[in-house]
């Protein structure tokens, strides 16, 4: 079968910073994928690949068999449809309700009717158990809610794909927990298909079915979380036990 998404041979520097340096997966339709890498190692670099947002300077991704970085703007419009986000640190616009903040890529691609909006929202706030905060503001939400309401957002669309920046960094024990309990519910429940880029060691086994390593602008290594935690391999034993050997440490396992 041939994989969902395909990253081949993709290489991006910003001025002399080389941030990836051949980096290839391929992740596979309906999987739970976490990409661990170290601070600045380019996780959303490669998440923003993925969406077009940025072009790689050497490379191709795929999605769906067709290539990401030759697609004019139409094209990845019709593409992003597809795709759901959590972006790092939330990012709900302050300005508006919840309502719109999860309303807001339905407006922007599709025509739905207020009423079929008002299902939408409060469908997708019920999944994130949140119901009924369709008129509180951003500013008035814990960074725990803020998270959830920027996944009912990312899952407004009915998206195939869920790409989650970070989702848990800064919450506390029981918001992560209850993120990592989300992302297995809406992989289990709707089969989308997850790409999480963290630095939580403990999410990433929690919530994936695969562990990419990202390392030196390279996936440095890929396997399921039981070949992970059975590696003798050197480097993968420093990711796990908390070395991302380029100056972040991590949280260990069990640890937060
Ligand atoms: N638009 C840009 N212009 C210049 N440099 C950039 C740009 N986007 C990212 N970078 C650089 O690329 C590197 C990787 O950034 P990226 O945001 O992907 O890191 P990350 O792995 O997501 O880190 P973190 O865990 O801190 O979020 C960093 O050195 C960053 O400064
Ligand atoms: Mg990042």
């Amino acid at each position: 079968m041939k994989p969902l998404i395909q990253f081949e041979n993709v290489h991006v520097a910003f001025g002399k910073n080389k941030v990836l340096r051949g980096l290839n997966l391929d992740i596979v339709d309906g999987e739970s994928i976490t990409i661990i890498g170290g601070s600045g190692s380019g996780k959303s670099v490669a998440l923003k690949l993925l969406l077009g947002v940025l072009t790689p300077d050497q490379g191709h991704i795929y999605f769906q068999g067709r290539d990401v970085t030759t697609m004019i703007e139409k094209e990845l419009i019709e593409m992003r449809k597809k795709f759901g986000v959590l972006f790092q640190g939330s990012a709900l616009f302050d300005s508006l309700t919840v309502r719109e903040n999860i309303a807001y890529p339905l407006r922007e691609h599709f025509h739905h009717s207020e009423q079929e909006l008002d299902r939408i929202v409060t469908n997708k706030l019920a999944l994130v158990s949140l119901p009924g905060i369709e008129k509180m503001m951003p500013s008035d939400l814990s960074g725990g809610m803020k998270k959830r309401v920027g996944l009912a957002r990312a899952i407004a669309t009915d998206p195939k794909v869920i790409l989650y920046d970070e989702p848990t960094t800064g919450l506390d024990p029981t918001n992560t927990q209850r993120i990592n309990r989300l992302i297995l519910q809406l992989k289990q429940k709707l089969k989308i298909t997850s790409i999480i880029v963290t630095h939580d060691m403990d999410s990433a086994f929690k919530v994936s079915d695969r562990l990419a390593l990202l390392k030196d602008g390279k996936i440095c290594f890929v396997g399921t979380i039981e070949e992970v935690q059975h590696s003798k391999d050197s480097m993968v034993r420093g990711f796990i036990e908390g070395k991302m050997g380029d100056g972040e440490a991590i949280a260990s396992v069990g640890g937060i």
